[in-house]
């Protein structure tokens, strides 16, 4: 598929967020073929780093949501669900290059990455509750912990945007860069990793992980279940609906 261009070069899969015009919204459709990629991505030998990376003006602005409208993740199969217990337990190095706005799962996958370089126009944002629905990717659990608890509800709970600044300074990312360098900077920083050697990264992340996989994984799966729910409730679908017709949501009665 062209809306998620994948290529692997010296032992790098570098998947793109190619869907600009619709500033790298996800469709059910993309989430399976990252979800698939991302599978392929840890098994494959030729694969020892995996990259996520956008357009130096957009990340990722989340879920598309008139997709999500029409294919609701109402299971725990569903490949929103898939791609994210895929990246959870990704055994191998994952870096991330954002620029522009990187808003939902854009911002929730970086908790999951080991590196995360940002460009000077990078936004980061999980404006779930704004959309009636809940945190998703076990942020409910990761953002409290790097971004200690405030921080995080201010992003969570108010749903505010914060820029790289700001997440660098709560290290949710590495390092800031201009906007046209986050891509070349990360593959220069993956470059690094692919050459060393593969059984060590996977020991070193697996010690650094295993304290919480199990927790991560049971809050997904609490996540996914109240996400699911929440999704056909009304305050999802004034919050859509609103999206959808370009005005602001109505939540007084909700
Ligand atoms: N789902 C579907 N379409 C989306 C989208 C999304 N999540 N985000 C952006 N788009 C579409 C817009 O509808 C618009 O389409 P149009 O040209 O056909 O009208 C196009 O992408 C450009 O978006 P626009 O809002 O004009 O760009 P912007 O630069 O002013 O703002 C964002 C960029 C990302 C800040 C803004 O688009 C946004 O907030 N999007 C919604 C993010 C969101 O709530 N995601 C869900 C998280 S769970």
């Amino acid at each position: 598929m062209t809306e998620i261009l994948s290529h692997i070069d010296a032992g790098v899969m570098t998947l793109t967020f190619n869907r600009v015009d619709k500033k790298n919204s996800i469709t059910a459709a993309m989430y399976t073929a990252l979800a698939d990629a991302v599978e392929q991505a840890a098994h494959n030998s030729e694969v020892r780093v995996l990259v996520f990376q956008g357009h130096e003006t957009v990340f990722c602005a989340g879920n598309d949501i008139a997709d999500f409208l029409n294919n609701p993740p109402s299971t725990p199969d569903a490949p929103v669900f898939r791609l994210l217990k895929n990246i959870a337990a990704f055994p191998k190095p994952m870096l991330a290059a954002v620029a522009g706005p990187a808003v939902g799962i854009g911002t929730t996958l970086l908790f999951h990455c080991d590196l995360v370089y940002a460009g000077d126009n990078a936004a980061f944002a999980m404006p779930f509750v704004n959309l009636g629905i809940c945190p998703e990717a076990a942020s409910s659990l990761l953002a409290p912990q790097m971004m200690g608890y405030h921080r995080a509800a201010e992003a969570l709970l108010l749903g505010e945007p914060f820029m790289a600044e700001a997440a660098l300074e709560v290290g949710l990312v590495n390092r800031v860069l201009p906007p046209t360098e986050v891509n070349s900077y990360v593959q220069v920083q993956a470059r690094k990793l692919a050459a060393k050697p593969l059984s060590s990264l996977l020991e070193t992340k697996r010690l650094m992980k295993a304290g919480q996989a199990a927790l991560v994984q049971k809050q997904m799966n609490d996540e996914a279940a109240s996400f699911g729910r929440m999704l056909t409730e009304p305050a999802a679908k004034e919050a859509f609906g609103a999206f959808m017709e370009k005005r602001k949501p109505d939540f007084s009665k909700l």
